[in-house]
């Protein structure tokens, strides 16, 4: 399995030592591939989004899937898929080929770990992309060492531009890239696939595409395997899984989590399917921006990849989150709210997204966070926040949206979740608890609140243990469930103050009769909310999760342990 390509970072700030990293047990079917395999029919391509596997090929659609890039002024980032559901294990040389036809520019790409996608940026690790555009072949090359391309080139290629065959193959410390069966171009490999993997995504964004072969074989008698990764299981739980300590009847240990990592870093699986966790909140993948990135086009790929593997390892999936105007697509965001025609759509467009999604995990979602942060300020200055749907119709947009999620899937817990509540009880919770209480008397399926707690900096975002307590008791009082949705806690103020702080939450939770869970936000420092990239392109970690970026249990980790046992 791989570690990844790209070199971190010593990240863990604070005064204990953390412990030993993770060990992993993990498996997935494999099989030999010895001579030419046409890798359509030995595989599944249903975990790539925008994929269709038909008869006499593999057809390409356009998906818009795309990362407004927030932290470069609301760019946009194309954010191409790939078949997460399965990759190459190659010791050494190998070809991969696909016959395409299209009139549109498309690109075979292969990667040698899969990119880390945060919700506002994506950073790839190890990808050579080769997209052909009429008789050019431009080719980009990510090492992992930063954000953008190490390398891009174009080439002119000769023969059809439409009918034409992309092959790319790696030879020794090369990569050869040939269209229509002639060289056209000879990279150096670099790093590249040093992990020994190979995943591959094809991609068509202007137009359709039909991807008649994609054949990969062995070179120069080294070895090749196709892995199927949803076939990955543990053989070997954590000797001391957190969720499975709790005695308290009815209450889950959760993290969010991401498929990329969860097939490709070992660790990182051992955490989610070796008995750390027992609920899984989907931390971007099912947000709207990843499942409707265009108008009228679904893209469930990773959410249901992430739920297939969870329903097999018996965990619970908490949807994360049906509406949600810091992830909406940019289609949504820009959404007229003025008149009564624009009103008229602001409610389909909303009942059309909650309904389709929350119907299509029916039975296999727990539970949702229907609307996230939807208040906005603090103290005096709390209001609903602002975004089309709010504009356009107040609180009637919450409203809609919790009965849309109900008719789709009666069963389902549908929760309210924000920030600041328990920080600012006067202000924002006292603000939320008032929503609440409208929407309970106009008869809204509200059967939750969930408190995120993000600690990002102290003292300032500390959770004091009575003003949590205080807002469960309130929730009970209206006859609500509460659950802590995304805890994590910085460790900037050291890995004692950190660790107090994961304990005196977990504390609270396992106290409170109406609190149904607590949830991390991620479990390691490489994937969660507060990893940036630096200046020079390269990626920084967190420091705010219970293991470090190389999966060592911090004091964090110990002192809840402590809590569990007593
Ligand atoms: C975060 C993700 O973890 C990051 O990958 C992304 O870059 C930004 O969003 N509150 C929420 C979550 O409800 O959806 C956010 O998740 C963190 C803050």
């Amino acid at each position: 399995m791989a570690v990844a390509a790209t070199a971190l970072e010593g990240c863990s700030s604070g005064d204990e030592k953390p412990g030993d990293p993770v060990r992993s047990h993990i498996i997935m079917e494999a099989q030999e591939i010895r001579k030419k395999t046409d890798l359509l029919q030995a595989a599944d391509w249903e975990y790539m989004a925008g994929a269709k596997q038909a008869a006499d090929g593999l057809e390409l659609m356009p998906t818009g899937l795309a990362i407004v890039n927030k932290r470069e002024g609301d760019r946009i980032d194309p954010n191409p898929p790939l078949n997460i559901g399965m990759r190459l294990q190659a010791s050494g040389d190998f070809a991969v080929a696909a016959d395409v036809r299209s009139e549109h520019p498309v690109s075979l790409q292969l990667y040698g770990t899969p990119p880390l996608r945060y919700d506002d940026f994506r950073y790839d690790r190890a990808r050579l992309e080769c997209s052909t555009a009429g008789n050019t072949l431009n080719i980009r090359v990510w090492d992992g060492s930063r954000q953008d391309p190490a390398l891009m080139q174009s080439y002119p290629f000769e023969g059809s531009a439409v009918n034409r065959q992309i092959e790319i193959r790696r030879e020794g410390d090369r990569l050869v890239c040939m269209v229509n069966g002639r060289h056209v171009a000879t990279l150096p490999k670099g790093d590249i696939f040093n992990t020994g993997e190979v995943w591959l995504g094809l991609n068509s964004e202007q137009g359709p595409a039909k991807v008649t072969t994609l054949d990969a074989r062995p070179l120069n008698g080294y070895k090749l395997g196709l892995v199927d990764t949803t076939s990955l299981r543990v053989t070997e739980q954590l000797p001391d899984g957190l969720q499975s300590l709790v005695r308290k009847p009815n209450f889950r240990v959760g993290a969010a989590v991401a498929l990329n990592p969860l097939v490709s870093d070992s660790p990182y699986a051992q955490l989610f399917l070796g008995g750390e966790v027992n609920s899984w909140t989907t931390e971007n993948a099912l947000k709207p921006q990843a499942v409707q990135p265009l108008e009228g086009v679904f893209t469930f790929a990773e959410g249901d990849a992430l739920v297939e593997l969870a329903r097999r390892h018996g965990i619970a999936v908490h949807g994360h989150a049906l509406m949600y105007d810091k992830a909406i697509p940019k289609w949504m965001l820009e959404l007229p709210y003025e008149t009564a025609t624009d009103k008229r759509r602001l409610r389909e467009v909303l009942e059309t997204h909650v309904f389709t999604v929350a119907s299509h995990f029916k039975g296999r979602i727990a539970s949702w966070d229907v609307w996230n942060e939807l208040v906005k300020g603090f103290n005096d200055g709390v209001t609903l926040a602002e975004n089309p749907f709010t504009r356009g119709l107040g609180e009637e947009a919450i409203d809609i949206a919790f009965h849309a999620a109900h008719k789709a899937d009666p069963a389902a817990r549908l929760y309210y979740n924000d920030y600041g509540l328990e920080t600012n009880p006067q202000g924002r919770g006292k603000f939320t608890f008032d929503l609440a209480g409208r929407m309970l008397e106009r008869g809204v399926p509200l059967h939750g609140i969930g408190v995120q707690g993000h600690v990002n900096e102290m003292p300032r975002d500390i959770i004091k243990p009575g003003n949590l307590h205080n807002l469960m008791r309130e929730a009970d009082g209206l006859g609500l469930e509460m659950r802590v949705t995304e805890l994590d806690v910085t460790g900037a103020k050291g890995a004692e103050a950190q660790a107090k702080q994961y304990a005196d939450v977990l504390k609270v939770c396992l106290e409170a009769t109406n609190c149904t869970g607590i949830t991390f936000w991620v479990l390691d420092d490489l994937h969660g909310a507060g990893t940036s990239v630096k200046k020079d392109g390269s990626i920084r970690p967190g420091n705010a999760a219970p293991y470090t970026a190389d999966y060592r249990p911090k004091q964090a980790r110990r002192a809840m342990l402590d809590v569990l046992r007593g």
